[in-house]
């Protein structure tokens, strides 16, 4: 099988990455973490991860359930840099829960249409109606990071769309929304790491995008628009919430822990659900490096 971006990961490594990522990647084992200042050495073991996960389980079909039941409209943002596991959270998340309650939104790029729209709108045409929760897989975010980055809009869209955003975001929650966004972040050495497995890997390749691969040269202008855009979209009334990812078994718990002590659903079980780990979990400010 001829692959889309033959060989370009490993060729970034060898001839491009900075001198501590190929450090940090040098002789590391697989359940390691390589990221400076992680409050962890090593992933979460996977039996305890897993244990952990499928009691998280039930809570999230009892929260399906009481989101039906009571009528509520719960948005979810996953936003975070390319590898962070945005899409596996998701998939961990929506594991046993019906599709039409609770269903993944992962936007393409603006087609023709979308691009003479008002920017927000393909993203509010997407907001669930009551008694529904949708996941956005990347959201109306991509305007403030991803896209001035990658040159897809001009200084004055994203200026305007920081103008917006305050208010659509508070209309939503005026609605009664609940609204929970969460960033996922990874450091460079895991970030290669994981798109050098995406390589290797038959079953994972088609997650490189050409994105991924310029996006490896842009690390620093990511973590530029990235400090940007937190700073400029933690409002009062819809916080980020940031997840240091780098293990993706805690990470995983995280979300799901910040989702479930966010609403306040019919039988929660408060002493299993708890809170997110705060090593990991907090707001713009806990990001590394
Ligand atoms: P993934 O979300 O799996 O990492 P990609 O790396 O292919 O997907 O794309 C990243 C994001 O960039 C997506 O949300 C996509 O819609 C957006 N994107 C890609 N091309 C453009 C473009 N020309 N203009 C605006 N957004 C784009
Ligand atoms: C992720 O892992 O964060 C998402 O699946 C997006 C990506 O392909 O990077």
């Amino acid at each position: 099988m001829s692959l889309p971006f033959d060989g370009a990961i490993s060729r970034f490594l060898a001839e491009d990455a900075p001198h501590h990522v190929r450090a940090a990647l040098d002789g590391a084992g697989t359940k390691e973490i390589v990221t400076p200042g992680y409050p962890y050495d090593r992933w979460m073991a996977k039996a305890d991860y897993e244990c952990e996960l499928s009691a998280l389980q039930l809570e999230l079909v009892k929260l399906q359930h009481w989101v039906r039941r009571s009528g509520t409209r719960l948005v979810i943002l996953f936003e975070g840099r390319d590898t962070a596991g945005k899409g596996g959270a998701i998939s961990r998340f929506t594991l046993n829960l019906n599709p039409r309650v609770a269903r993944i939104e992962a936007l393409d790029k603006p087609s023709e249409d979308e691009a003479r729209q008002w920017f927000f709108q393909r993203y509010i045409e997407r907001l669930p109606q009551a008694g529904r929760m949708a996941l956005f897989d990347r959201s109306w975010y991509n305007r403030g990071v991803l896209e001035p980055v990658f040159g897809f809009c001009t200084e004055a869209e994203r200026a305007r769309f920081f103008v917006q955003l305050p208010a659509v975001e508070q209309m939503l929650i005026d609605e009664g929304m609940h609204l929970v966004k969460l960033w996922l972040e990874i450091g460079q050495a895991e970030q290669l790491r994981r798109m050098l497995a995406r390589e290797r890997d038959p079953l994972k390749q088609w997650k490189l995008s050409a994105i991924d691969v310029e996006g490896l040269h842009k690390w620093h202008a990511y973590s530029a628009a990235i400090t940007d855009t937190l700073a400029r979209s933690d409002f009062g009334f819809a916080p980020w919430t940031v997840i240091l990812a780098d293990d993706k078994h805690r990470a995983r718990l995280a979300v799901i822990r910040k989702v479930l002590s966010s609403v306040a659903y019919h039988g929660r079980d408060d002493a299993l659900v708890g809170v997110p780990d705060p090593a990991i979990c907090g707001g713009p400010e806990l990001r590394l490096g």
